[in-house]
C-alpha cells in the first residue's frame, strides 16, 4: 500500500515556507508540493516530490491523482486582494476555478482510495466588507456572518470558495442515488494580515505592516502607503501555520463551522511604526497615503470575534503585538539580514 501524503499547492509562497518548514520538523507525513516557479532550495530539500506548474493543468493533476495517495491538501495557491484588482479574471481563473479544481481531485482522491482527505484552506479578512470608517469603528470585533459584502476580487473568491467547500463537505451531489458529500473534509480559518520575518509578501493589501519592517531591516526608506490610523488583525507566521495544523488535526466532531475567524493584535499603522523605530531607530518611514488601496483596508475589520475556534479546537496564538515584535519578528530579522 501506498504511504499518504500531503498536497500543498502554492507552496513557494509565505505561508508555505513556513508549512513545509514545520511539517518536516513533525517528520510524520512525506510532502508533495505544487507551484507554479521552482521551490527555494530551502524548503525543496524537505520535499518528497516537487511538481512545477498550475492547478488549473487538469492533466498534471491526473498525473498526481495516479501517482500519490494523498489524504490532506493544503490549498495555498492564489493571488492576493491588490494583484487581483489589476487582473480580476486571471484572479477569479486561480482563486475560484483553481479551488474548484483541487477540491474535485480531493474528492475523486477520497473517493479513489475510500478515505476521507482532509482539504485545508486559508480564507482571509479580506471576505468582509465594512460599508464605511464609522460602521468599522462602531463593528469592533466582526463575528464570521457578519458584512459578508467584499469589495474585492479576491474578497469575493475568497468567501464564495468558503461556500464551495462547504458545499463538497455537506452537500456534494446531493440528488445522487449514493450522495458523495462529506468525503472532501473542508476545513477553513480566515487568516488575518500575515507577518513572516523570512520571507515578503507581494501582491497582497496589508502589505503595508511587513514591507515597513523588512525595509528598516535592511536600512532602506520605506513610504506606508495607508494612514497611520488604519488598523486590521495581523499574526505572526508560526502562528498562522500553527493554526492551519491544528485545526487539520481537530476531531470532526468539534467542529460547528467550516470557516473561523483568527485573531491575534491589531495595531494601527502608526503603532507598527513606533514598534520597528524602537528596534531600527535609523529608520526613515514616511506617509504617503494611496487612496485606493486605503478604500481597500478600510473596508476590512479593525477586529475580528475568534471565539469559535479558540473553543472549537484550541486556537491560541503564541505571539501578541510585543512578543510578535521581541520574540520573533526582531530577532529573526536582524538574523536575516545581518543587522
Ligand atoms: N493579506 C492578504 C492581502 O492583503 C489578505 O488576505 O491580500
Amino acid at each position: 500500500m501506498r504511504k499518504p501524503v500531503v498536497l500543498i499547492t502554492g507552496a513557494g509562497g509565505e505561508i508555505g515556507h513556513g508549512l513545509i518548514a514545520r511539517l518536516a520538523a513533525a517528520g510524520d507525513k512525506p510532502i508533495i508540493t505544487l507551484d507554479l516557479s521552482p521551490l527555494d532550495p530551502d524548503i525543496s530539500r524537505h520535499v518528497l516530490r516537487e511538481f512545477t506548474g498550475s492547478i488549473l493543468d487538469t492533466g498534471l493533476l491526473e498525473r498526481i491523482l495516479a501517482e500519490f495517495e494523498i489524504d490532506t491538501v493544503f490549498h495555498l495557491a492564489a493571488l492576493l486582494s491588490t494583484r487581483s484588482e489589476f487582473t480580476p479574471t486571471t484572479a477569479h481563473q486561480v482563486n475560484v476555478e483553481g479551488t474548484l479544481q483541487l477540491l474535485e481531485f480531493s474528492q475523486r482522491e477520497a473517493e479513489s482510495h475510500g478515505r476521507t482527505v482532509t482539504f485545508l484552506y486559508p480564507s482571509s479578512i479580506a471576505a468582509y466588507g465594512l460599508p464605511d470608517l464609522e460602521t468599522k469603528a462602531a463593528a469592533g470585533r466582526v463575528r464570521e456572518d457578519d458584512y459578508n459584502l467584499p469589495t474585492t476580487m479576491y474578497g469575493c473568491n475568497k468567501l464564495y470558495c468558503e461556500q464551495l467547500g462547504r458545499y463538497y463537505a455537506k452537500h456534494y451531489k446531493q440528488l445522487a442515488a449514493e450522495p458523495q458529500a462529506g468525503r472532501v473534509d473542508f476545513r477553513c480559518v480566515r487568516f488575518p494580515g500575515l507577518i513572516s520575518a523570512l520571507t515578503v509578501p507581494s501582491g497582497g493589501t496589508s502589505d503595508y505592516a511587513p514591507e515597513m519592517i523588512h525595509a528598516a531591516a535592511q536600512g532602506e526608506p520605506y513610504a506606508c502607503f495607508v494612514r497611520p490610523d488604519t488598523r486590521i488583525p495581523f499574526m505572526a507566521m508560526p502562528d498562522g501555520v500553527e493554526a492551519l495544523l491544528t485545526l487539520a488535526a481537530a476531531p470532526r466532531a468539534r467542529l460547528t463551522r467550516s470557516a473561523y475567524n483568527l485573531g491575534a493584535f491589531n495595531p494601527s499603522a502608526d503603532e507598527v511604526r513606533a514598534e520597528v523605530l524602537r528596534a531600527f531607530p535609523d529608520a526613515a518611514i514616511t506617509w504617503v497615503t494611496d487612496v485606493k488601496r486605503q478604500g481597500i483596508v478600510d473596508s476590512w475589520p479593525a477586529d475580528v470575534d475568534d471565539t469559535a475556534a479558540r473553543r472549537d479546537w484550541g486556537f491560541a496564538p503564541r505571539y501578541d503585538f510585543e512578543r510578535a515584535f521581541h520574540e520573533y519578528l526582531i530577532p529573526t530579522i536582524r538574523a536575516r539580514y545581518g543587522r
